[in-house]
């Protein structure tokens, strides 16, 4: 296979209501990531937002508002490429391509697209079926060989390397007579793991925590503040039993298990070490702790966004300087895929 340079790419939904879930099995690992030698880029995906209807003002709001929320969170967006997908024309035309390797088959196995329709799907938009070509587009316009996300979007992720293999083998002739080996695209790693991967709603430990869930009380939003945050992790559901000492005890447990895994993730520590702490101990006690801890943690995250947030020009131009820089890696990318494709195109200067 063709050798890759390690290149990290993820996405987050401008649709409001960023939640702990997005931080810890996302955005946290973002900044994890970015300590590591690879490139990485963090988009704000706009164009999958409207997938779904959103009005247009607050669209707009929403884009500078995870924008911020990565700032915040410890994103430097001189070391990290950080910018909005519609700024960047590659992502659609690699969609398009990509629209016509994938197979409808495979669109027809996506679990989110049967959720997020819902069961009028006759008036879905064509856009919320094809959206994980676009994801793969978005992840391989740069060939990102790595990709943190939330456990949720594995199914996407092997959509994604089912995509890449696929051009590179309908395409390997061509592949190989344009000088790049036998793998134009690399078959990306998804990374997705830690305590907090899959993070439940705080009413029902079996279901994902989630923006569009009706009930507020569900998740703790970024933009909490500490007496919200205490609120709804007092008001958390729990069962009558003390927790217990051991990870195994907290099997059929699904509200305890969420909260401990909250906790480790919070923390940078495991189950293991937080029951080895609390364990054989009632929820009160436990729930105080996390209280402080959350409110530690997302308190000045929270603040710092509102901060942010409130300068949208300072926004605007780290979203501007991140699409230049992201669109000089997807240009020659997509010129190079034009040429493998057989389109006639017009000259460039740069090539990969
Ligand atoms: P989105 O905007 O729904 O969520 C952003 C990230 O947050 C993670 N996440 C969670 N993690 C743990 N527990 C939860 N309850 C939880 N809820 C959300 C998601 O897994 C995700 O990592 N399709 C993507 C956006 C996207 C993308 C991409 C991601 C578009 N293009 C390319 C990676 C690469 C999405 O809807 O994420």
């Amino acid at each position: 296979m063709a050798a890759f340079n390690d290149l990290v790419f993820s996405g987050v939904q401008p649709t409001g209501n960023l939640h702990l879930g997005n931080y810890l099995g996302a955005v946290k690992r973002f900044v994890e990531m970015q300590a590591r030698d690879a490139q990485c880029l963090y988009c704000v995906v706009d164009m999958h937002a409207i997938t779904l209807w959103q009005d247009p003002a607050e669209l707009k709001t929403q884009i500078r508002e995870v924008t911020a929320a990565f700032l915040a969170a410890g994103i430097d967006p001189k070391r990290s490429i950080v910018f909005n997908q519609s700024q960047v024309p590659a992502h659609a035309e690699l969609a398009w391509i990509f629209n016509c390797v994938a197979r409808l088959g495979w669109l027809n196995r996506m679990t989110q697209f049967k959720d997020k329709a819902g069961k009028d799907r006759e008036n879905a938009s064509i856009g919320l079926y094809a959206y994980p070509v676009l994801m793969a587009a978005d992840i391989l316009a740069y060939r990102a060989t790595h990709v943190p996300v939330g456990e949720d979007q594995k199914q996407h992720l092997e959509l994604t390397r089912d995509i890449a293999q696929k051009f590179n083998n309908d395409f390997s002739g061509s592949i190989a007579a344009h000088g790049h080996g036998d793998a134009f695209f690399p078959v990306t790693e998804p990374l997705i793991g830690g305590p907090a991967a899959r993070v439940m709603s705080l009413r029902d430990g079996t279901k994902k925590m989630s923006k569009s869930d009706p009930s507020d009380n569900s998740r703790i939003n970024l933009t909490d503040d500490a007496d919200a945050i205490a609120n709804k992790v007092r008001k958390a559901k729990t069962d009558p039993e003390p927790l217990p000492s051991e990870v195994a005890g907290l099997a059929g447990r699904p509200e305890a298990d969420n909260l401990v895994g909250i906790f480790a993730a919070l923390k940078d520590t495991t189950r293991e070490a937080v029951l080895a702490d609390y364990g054989g101990g009632q929820f009160s006690a436990f729930k105080g702790a996390l209280v402080e801890l959350a409110v530690e943690i997302l308190a000045p995250l929270g603040a710092e966004m509102k901060r942010l947030v409130a300068e949208p020009e300072h926004i605007d131009a780290v979203l501007f300087d991140g699409a230049e820089r992201a669109d000089a890696i997807a240009a020659p990318t997509l010129d190079a895929v034009k040429d493998i494709v057989g389109f006639v195109r017009r000259p460039r200067l740069r090539s990969v």
